[in-house]
């Protein structure tokens, strides 16, 4: 593929952590690769890293809270490259662990939704036009076991312990928006699907954790080069469907 028409992928919080990961992949693999992150000088460095290894990747100031971030974000990638192929809406953040429902104040809910579920929709309502250009587009929602009301509602779940009501229900969110967002875009050449990426040994997962970063991105970066005949609307962990 030359320079041109090498496929361009936005990853969002992609600075450290499963979105780092995900961005070495991608770039592995050939693809050209941006990294989102909130921090613009963090992000830099974490793309000086990814050059160093001889890869095509750029970063750029995306933080998913704000619109304007993400409009100038996504033309800055439209005017340098002239399209955008891939979205992995991977930024997130829980901020109400041991927490319960009962108790939870409303703030941490708004402020876990605005991260974790208004930025991977305005990002998509952003990118979606500009994917259509090239009648292309993959968007992987990084979600969670934890977000399924199957498992929710599931007395013996092995994460029936597990509280942040507020991170659980943003990842609930997110399902609903791949879900109704492959329906919209049905017949189009853009597939869209959930991941969960396991347990993962990252500052979110801590150190406990039994899944390194560069296993959890391989779902993910499977789901972002599907070609035309893969899924879309789905949910999935290590290749395998997972329930809602
Ligand atoms: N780790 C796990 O066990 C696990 C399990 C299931 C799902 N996940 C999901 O996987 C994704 C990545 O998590 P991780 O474990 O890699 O977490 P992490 O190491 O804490 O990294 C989170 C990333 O999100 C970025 N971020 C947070 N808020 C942002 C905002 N408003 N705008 C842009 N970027 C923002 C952070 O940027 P800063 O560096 O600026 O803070 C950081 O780059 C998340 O969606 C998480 O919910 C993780």
């Amino acid at each position: 593929m030359s320079t041109q028409h090498k496929r361009v992928a936005l990853v969002t919080g992609a600075n450290r952590g499963i979105g780092y990961e995900i961005a070495r992949q991608l770039a592995k693999k050939g693809l050209r690769v941006i990294i989102g992150s909130r921090d613009a000088e963090k992000g830099a460095q974490s793309g000086m890293k990814l050059v160093d290894e001889g890869l095509d990747v750029r970063s750029i100031r995306v933080d998913v809270t704000d619109g304007a971030s993400i409009t100038a974000a996504v033309g800055w990638i439209e005017d340098e490259f002239g399209r955008l192929d891939i979205l992995v809406n991977n930024a997130g953040i829980m901020i109400d662990s041991g927490c319960d429902i009962l108790d939870l104040p409303l703030a941490q809910l708004r402020n876990t939704l605005e991260t974790n579920s208004f930025g991977p929709l305005l990002l998509s309502q952003i990118c979606v036009p500009v994917m259509r250009k090239n009648d292309y587009g993959r968007i992987v929602n990084i979600a969670s076991i934890l977000g399924s009301l199957s498992d929710i509602a599931n007395p013996d779940s092995a994460h029936a312990d597990m509280q942040s009501p507020a991170y659980r229900l943003s990842k609930s969110m997110v399902n609903g928006i791949t879900a109704l967002l492959a329906r919209e875009l049905q017949g189009e050449n853009i597939l869209v699907n959930s991941v969960c990426p396991g347990w993962v040994r990252t500052d979110l997962g801590g150190p406990q954790a039994p899944v390194a970063p560069e296993e959890a991105a391989k779902t993910p970066v499977w789901l972002a080069t599907l070609d035309e005949t893969g899924p879309s609307g789905g949910f999935f962990r290590g290749s395998q469907p997972l329930c809602w």
